[in-house]
């Protein structure tokens, strides 16, 4: 089976005031479904920005990105925002959810945005909130939950357009350990049960322990893969 995101040779210099940053360099990662792979590093390792160039929001220097066997490097930005919607989920560190809308509106607003008829989203945001464990919080907004809550927000308004590919950039890093945990445990459960693919940027041990595979990164390179 191919994997449902890969990147090959990937690499991103960035100009900047003190001259070229070599911010990732010949970086070969895969993620399959039902994975989920860890990328480790301290900061300015270049974590966030392998997941940049994996999901599409950025564009590499060198190298290729695959989703599937389509070729996300070679499309224009239409069709590549249109790829992203229909198979990649985001989760932020900092959530980035809409402090005036509440729980089920920060889910529903990727269906508005794909069009997708109202019935339909009222039982995907149902089932979204569900798998997340806050059917109960559906009205409440992101300021009248807690830290751990708020991300459960982020991972259901991430999985409600049923991505094959969810992309966290240090998803537990404002929470504390045992919010984290449950987070992370969160993620697994939605890998290893609804056999989603999962790449996570972290500094947290937790999650490196739940991990099915290891990237290390260092200064933009892979040092090591377990
Ligand atoms: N837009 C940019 N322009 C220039 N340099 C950048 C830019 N974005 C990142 N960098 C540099 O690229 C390197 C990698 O940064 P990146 O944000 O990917 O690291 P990171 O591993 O995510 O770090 P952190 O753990 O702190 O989030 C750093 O040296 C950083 O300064
Ligand atoms: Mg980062």
């Amino acid at each position: 089976m191919s994997a449902a995101l890969r990147g090959v040779g990937l690499g991103r210099v960035y100009a900047s005031g003190a001259g070229e940053v070599h911010a990732c360099t010949d970086v070969d990662i895969e993620v399959s479904e039902g994975e989920l792979v860890v990328v480790r590093g301290a900061s300015g390792a270049g974590k966030t920005t392998l997941l940049n160039l994996l999901g599409g929001l950025d564009r590499p220097t060198t190298g290729t990105v695959w989703f599937d066997d389509i070729d996300a490097t070679a499309q224009g930005e239409d069709a590549l925002a249109a790829l992203r919607r229909e198979r990649l989920g985001f989760v932020f560190q900092s959530f980035g959810l809409i402090p005036i809308l509440s729980a089920a509106e920060n889910v529903e607003l990727p269906l508005r945005i794909a069009g997708t008829p109202a019935a339909e989203r009222d039982a995907r945001v149902a089932d979204a909130l569900r798998l997340v464990g806050l059917a109960d919080h559906a009205a409440q907004r992101p300021g009248e939950l807690s830290g751990g809550q708020q991300q459960r927000v982020g991972i259901a308004r991430a999985i409600v357009g049923r991505p094959r590919v969810l992309i966290a950039d240090e998803p537990t890093a404002q929470l504390d350990s045992r919010t984290a945990a449950a987070v992370i445990d969160l993620v697994g459960d939605l890998v290893h049960g609804e056999g989603l693919a999962a790449v996570v940027a972290t500094h947290d041990p937790l999650v490196v322990q739940r991990a099915d595979r290891v990237v290390e990164l260092h200064d933009g390179r892979v040092t090591g893969r377990s």
